[in-house]
């Protein structure tokens, strides 16, 4: 076992974890971050997105050894007392159907915004190539990211 320090959505944490446990699998079952959902566990459906020190990375491609001392947010730690605006736009879009990629969305799109404050609709599809829906409403969440962008994006 290795002892790890992490703040998750503004939290300490400091456990002891087996060095093969996957980012993904600490977030959900140690800290019960069950907002983070796992689609593939191959690192191809995006669904486990996370920020790890401000980085987006699909959380079941990293270790909890590797996130050690950093800072992680998950799709939970995004409202700061009121939604997140991308979360907002989400919502007014009606950007999700089952919802099950809509966290590893959200979380992408956030990092899209801060890279490219105003993207162009092609921008955002190749931006989020990664994310994938099974819902296949990739329309809408197009769509909410590009009312993020018009209501100021990413904070
Ligand atoms: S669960 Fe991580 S990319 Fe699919
Ligand atoms: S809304 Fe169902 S997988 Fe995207």
């Amino acid at each position: 076992m290795v002892k790890i320090n992490m703040t998750v959505d503004g939290e300490r944490h400091e456990d002891d974890v087996e060095p093969r446990l996957l980012l993904v699998h600490y977030l959900r079952e140690r800290v019960g971050k069950v907002g983070t959902p796992v689609g593939c566990d191959t690192s191809n459906c995006g669904a486990c997105t996370v920020q790890l020190d401000g980085q987006t990375v699909k959380s079941c491609s990293v270790l909890a050894v590797q996130a050690d001392g950093a800072e992680v947010t998950t799709i939970e730690g995004l409202a700061n007392g009121e939604w997140h605006q991308v979360q907002t736009s989400f919502k007014e879009c009606h950007a999700l159907q089952c919802g099950y990629c809509t966290p590893g969305m959200i979380m992408a799109s956030i990092d899209l915004l801060k890279e490219n404050a105003n993207p162009s609709e092609q921008e955002i599809r190749d931006g989020l190539e990664g994310n994938l829906c099974r819902c296949t409403g990739y329309q809408n969440i197009v769509k909410a990211v590009q009312h993020a962008a018009a209501a100021g994006g990413a904070r």
